[in-house]
């Protein structure tokens, strides 16, 4: 169990304590002002070089590291690997020793390998190696945004500081994740991070769309959809993954829509105060109307706005007080 991410890897959060979690959510905290200010920058990471590497699509978590890195005064090697020496056939172990060489402090790694972001903190030890998600094993920095951004929310509702809450606002919390759960590395990460501090976790979607394993993650299947909606405190719907073929996973769309699909009819069932998050891109009109994802129960925006300061916290903790890289 790692109790502090002071100095290290985040690579998922399986392992990480409710301490590590709610120190992470703390030092967001901190970070929440310096992104109001007129001038969004402090010194924390001045003379710190981040590597930026994307192997798989991105606009949430990239653009975010990357404003993180920045408004920690830190320097960003952003890796165009659609124009890099990738397509010519160079191995990731050479990518990063190439970055590597350049002097960098830290690595931001998408890859499409589940496994990908331990395989490069075993080649470059010397540098901290953050997982911005890889394959369909963990998106840590997502299931933190998406922790901080609950806690945030409940807190503000109830008049509490987040901070001095602590884990509090996750007890008793009932979570519903909807979806392709089976090849969600969000789904992970949101369960390993909700669990851990305190909260209970049912699962809905088609069959064909779920673990068999859910309940090593810690959450259980909720037996109907409906009464499932009724339930929750809390609902995280789930992108159906085309790039990962979840549409052969599933007859149709439509009947996707029709079955699982957060409809203004189904939304109705929520309890008022209940929490629509989607941790995006959506697909406006398969897992969620469009008006439901803009309506007064989503906190969708607020996710994206949040990914700047837990990650410039993860940041700061996983790098700060490090030794040069070289
Ligand atoms: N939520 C998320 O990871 O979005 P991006 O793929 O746009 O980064």
């Amino acid at each position: 169990m790692i109790e502090t991410i002071r100095g290290q890897n985040l690579l998922s959060l399986n392992d990480l304590s409710k301490d590590a979690i709610i120190e992470i959510l703390n030092e967001a905290e901190s970070f929440v002002e310096v992104n109001e200010r007129a001038i969004k920058k402090v010194p924390a990471l001045k003379g710190r070089v981040v590597a930026s590497l994307f192997f798989e699509e991105s606009t949430r978590t990239r653009l975010s590291f990357e404003t993180a890195a920045k408004r920690l005064s830190a320097d960003v090697l952003s890796l165009a690997v659609a124009s890099s020496s990738v397509k010519k056939g160079e191995s990731l172990r050479d990518t990063i020793a190439t970055v590597d060489a350049l002097g960098i402090d830290a690595v931001v790694l998408r890859h499409a390998s589940s496994g990908a972001a331990e395989q490069v903190s075993r080649y470059v030890p010397h540098v901290r190696v953050v997982n911005a998600g890889d394959g369909q094993h963990q998106h840590p920095t997502q299931g933190l945004l998406d922790a901080f951004t609950i806690r945030q929310t409940l807190a503000e509702r109830r008049g509490l500081d987040p901070i001095a809450s602590g884990a509090t606002l996750f007890e008793g919390l009932k979570v519903l994740i909807v979806g392709d759960i089976r090849h969600s590395r969000v789904a992970r990460s949101d369960i390993a991070a909700y669990t851990t501090l305190g909260a209970e976790v049912r699962v809905a979607g088609p069959p064909t769309l779920l673990p068999q394993s859910v309940a090593q993650w810690g959450a259980t299947l909720a037996p109907n959809f409906e009464e499932a909606l009724r339930w929750a405190d809390v609902v995280g719907l789930l992108r159906l993954q085309r790039e990962r073929g979840t549409e052969s996973f599933v007859p149709t769309l439509n009947e996707y829509t029709t079955t699982f699909g957060l409809t203004q009819e189904r939304a109705s069932l929520l309890k008022p105060g209940a929490l629509i998050m989607h941790p995006g891109p959506m697909n406006r009109g398969v897992e969620v109307d469009s008006k439901v994802a803009d309506g007064p129960q989503a906190i969708i925006r607020r996710q994206v706005s949040n990914g700047v300061p837990v990650r410039m916290a993860v940041l700061y903790l996983s790098i700060a007080g490090l030794g040069r890289a070289k």
